[in-house]
């Protein structure tokens, strides 16, 4: 597979062209971006854990019957994707309050909450990615019809089930997380972006140590330290 003209670059990916149309090359930068890129840095190697941290679980993923943009990675840190109409809206997925939640709302940071929460953001850099609910969601046409929020919805849940069950396993706790889906060419709705330490949160069961990219938005610890550890562990349940 052959990368071409660069597509689109965005804060964490870049997406490149290929021969075949329907296919492109996501390859994972190194930049970290937090608190709307107002806090920039940069991680080496970074990208290349993401890479294979949302490969292993785009893969595991479609073992439990959810289809995802992944095809295969051609390097540590490039990904063949298939390509997607990307729907507009970040799904956010929560078992425990913590950030933006507990600020909005005022739970109290580690409350377990009693049921898996599903919020969906705009996905809009110059309105900073605001909070909405369905109607907004219609009224903006984010969606070409209701059902597909439910559709949304319900992928975010069962996304949930199994990767939470699955990072039980590794002895973490699955705090939160951000999902992006597309359209694929014949209009299925599939998984698409990353799932990665910077878009999850992870909580050590056992110590509560944080192993995501709070530890870069708080000055908390060192990201690749902790991405790697998340990587092992990984590996670790699959082998
Ligand atoms: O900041 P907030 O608490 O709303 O984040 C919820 C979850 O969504 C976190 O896991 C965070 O990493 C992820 N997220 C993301 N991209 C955003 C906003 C949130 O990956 N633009």
């Amino acid at each position: 597979m052959k990368k071409r003209e660069l597509l689109y670059e965005g804060k964490a990916k870049k997406i490149y062209k290929t021969d075949d149309e329907n296919i492109f090359i996501a390859e994972f930068k190194d930049d970290l971006t937090a608190f709307d890129a107002q806090k920039r840095s940069q991680a080496q190697g970074k990208g290349a854990l993401n890479c294979q941290i949302s490969a292993h679980l785009f893969k595991l993923l479609e073992n439990h019957g959810i289809k995802t943009h992944f095809v295969e990675c051609i390097s540590d840190h490039e990904m063949v994707i298939k390509k997607a109409d990307m729907i507009m809206i970040e799904i956010v997925v929560r078992n425990i309050a913590t950030g933006s939640l507990t600020k909005r709302l005022g739970i109290p940071d580690g409350t377990v909450l009693p049921f898996a929460l599903v919020e969906f953001y705009y996905k809009n850099d110059e309105l900073h990615d605001p909070l909405i609910n369905d109607e907004h969601a219609l009224i903006l046409e984010l969606v070409d019809h209701e059902s597909e929020l439910e559709e949304l919805k319900r992928l975010g849940r069962e996304i949930n089930v199994v990767l939470k069950s699955f990072f039980d396993k590794a002895n973490l706790n699955l705090v939160d997380f951000k999902v992006e889906f597309g359209k694929d060419s014949e209009g299925n709705i599939i998984l698409a972006d990353e799932i990665s330490p910077d878009s999850c949160r992870f909580w050590d069961k056992t110590s509560g140590e944080k192993l995501d990219k709070d530890l870069f938005r708080h000055d908390l610890g060192d990201v690749k330290v902790a991405y790697e550890e998340v990587l092992n562990r990984i590996q670790k349940v699959m082998s």
